[in-house]
């Protein structure tokens, strides 16, 4: 049976990339992405492609490009399921924050409904893959709810987790540095195989067993956090000592066992995964009894948690002492460059932190909403709504937000922070003017020629 038509669940950050490359790449199949938000919905069938809900390089483009041709964009998830021959589901899988495991498992409450509504729905022989980030053996809950419908329909269950990253995801789904199917069916796999064969290389299609594809993912990721936390950790030290972190990360990462990716000191590494799947894998090794193993992946969330706190108290700590009634301008509220997303983003942590010191904040971000700046940070509940909006307020132009501001401090490594006008910015702030840099994206000769006073992480 050849694949004509496909679904995937969920019209967020990986399935509304994911779809539109493979919609893209694979002319013939028709690809419709649903889901329950109908306002997300109805941004992703703008016709005014600027205006999609979720900003990635390259993306608006080959939405142009499918859009209408083979891709779709829908609320009638059952006309979907109903008509797909392979389903995706790509719904999200946030820490739980009620209940057992609250704060460390995985809700899995909508991949569940998911799962759920396949099984009502089918009438058909259906391939199920899981591309949202799941905990080892959720392939076998889906399972469970699919073949106890009674209705005779036969499903497969695969993993094809996602190793996009925001911000370059056109990029990495265009040129994957793997593709990982698990799944029993050998011929699911096949299927699904072909799909990504139409532009990914057979041998960079890896074939596993579902549990071993499921842990891969949540593995990847806690590495890739954990060399973050490592060269933060180092970071802290330089700062004690004569040391470079820059320095030293090029050191060591011409080591080819070590290599040079990934060995950005940062102001701590935010995202909807790292986090999220460290605390996961945590959770998976406590319930099995291994103490010894969570506590050493826990240790990377600890130390990412310290390097926020660092900077927001150093910060305060330079400005003598106190930021109360201080303007403190945020340049970059998203957690990584060219992306609007801001889950888990450092600066939110910090803005929280600098408002309990009674702060004001101006934040400027060339992709980030006021509104959702906003959300962010009543979603943490520490003050009203009413208190926030009054403390920190986003600006339209950088130069707005750093107006007569004390310090600024750099929260993402947007490129256009560099090319600034930075003499005109010194002229505009109070002095002295400090400036914080959390991305090390400055040089700090040319700053401090300017007569900022100037301060890096690992320096
Ligand atoms: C190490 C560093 O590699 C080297 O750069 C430094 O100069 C000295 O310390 P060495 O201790 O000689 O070298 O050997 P290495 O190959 O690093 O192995 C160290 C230990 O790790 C060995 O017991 C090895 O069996 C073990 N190891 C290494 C693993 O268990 N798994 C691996 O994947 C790699
Ligand atoms: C990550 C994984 O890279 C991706 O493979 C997976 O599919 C999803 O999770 P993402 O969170 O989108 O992707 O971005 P990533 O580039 O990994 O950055 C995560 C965080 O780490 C960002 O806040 C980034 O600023 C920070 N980071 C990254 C550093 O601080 N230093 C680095 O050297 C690299
Ligand atoms: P990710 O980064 O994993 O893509 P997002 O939160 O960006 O996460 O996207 C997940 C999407 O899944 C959201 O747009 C959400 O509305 C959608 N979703 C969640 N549950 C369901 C469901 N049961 N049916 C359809 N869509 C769902």
């Amino acid at each position: 049976m050849k694949i004509n038509k496909i679904c995937c669940i969920g019209a967020g950050y990986v399935g509304g990339p994911t779809m539109a490359v493979i919609a893209k790449k694979n002319p013939n199949l028709k690809v419709t992405i649903v889901d329950i938000n109908e306002e997300r919905i109805a941004a992703w069938n703008d016709s005014d492609v600027s205006k999609l809900p979720i900003y990635e390089p390259g993306l608006a483009e080959i939405v142009a490009e499918t859009r209408g041709k083979n891709l779709f964009f829908s609320t009638e998830i059952d006309k979907a399921i109903d008509e797909s021959e392979m389903i995706f589901i790509s719904v999200n899988t946030p820490t739980k924050t009620y209940g057992k495991g609250k704060g460390m498992a995985a809700d899995l409450k909508y991949v569940e409904l998911c799962a759920r509504n396949i099984a009502k729905v089918a009438t058909t022989d259906k391939i199920v893959v899981e591309k949202s980030t799941l905990p080892v053996r959720t392939a076998q809950a889906i399972k469970s709810i699919l073949s106890n419908t009674g209705s005779g329909v036969n499903f497969d269950i695969l993993s094809n987790p996602e190793f996009l990253a925001e911000g370059t995801a056109v990029q990495d789904l265009l040129n994957p540095d793997r593709v990982l199917i698990g799944g029993d069916s050998e011929e699911a796999i096949d299927r699904l195989a072909n799909i990504y064969g139409s532009w990914v290389p057979q041998d960079k299609i890896l074939r596993t067993n579902v549990w071993s594809s499921e842990l891969s993912k949540l593995t990847a990721n806690a590495f890739l956090a954990q060399r973050v936390s490592s060269i933060n950790a180092i970071s802290e030290l330089c700062e004690h000592t004569e040391a470079d972190v820059n320095e030293v990360a090029k050191a060591i990462g011409m080591d080819s066992r070590i290599g040079s990716k990934f060995l950005q000191a940062s102001i701590g590494f935010g995202g909807s995964c790292f986090q999220k799947d460290i605390l996961n894998l945590v959770y998976i090794a406590r319930s099995y009894g291994l103490h010894e193993v969570a506590d050493y992946w826990e240790q990377v969330i600890i130390l990412n948690d310290h390097q926020k706190r660092r900077f927001s108290d150093h910060l305060i700590k330079t400005l003598y002492n106190t930021v109360s009634g201080k303007k403190i301008a945020m340049l970059g509220w998203a957690f990584k460059k060219d992306t609007n997303d801001t889950r888990e983003s450092a600066a939110i942590f910090v803005a929280d932190h600098l408002l309990n010191e009674q702060a004001e904040i101006a934040v400027y971000d060339p992709k980030v909403s006021k509104d959702k700046i906003q959300s962010d940070l009543n979603y943490l509940n520490t003050r009203s709504p009413e208190e926030n909006q009054q403390l920190l307020q986003s600006k339209n132009s950088p130069y707005e937000a750093l107006d007569d501001a004390h310090a600024v401090a750099i929260m993402t490594e947007w490129d256009e922070f560099k090319t600034y006008d930075w003499e005109k910015i010194y002229k505009q702030m109070k002095k002295p003017a400090f400036i914080f840099d959390g991305r090390n994206i400055l040089d700090k000769a040319e700053m401090n020629k300017i007569g900022f006073e100037y301060y890096s992480i690992g320096k």
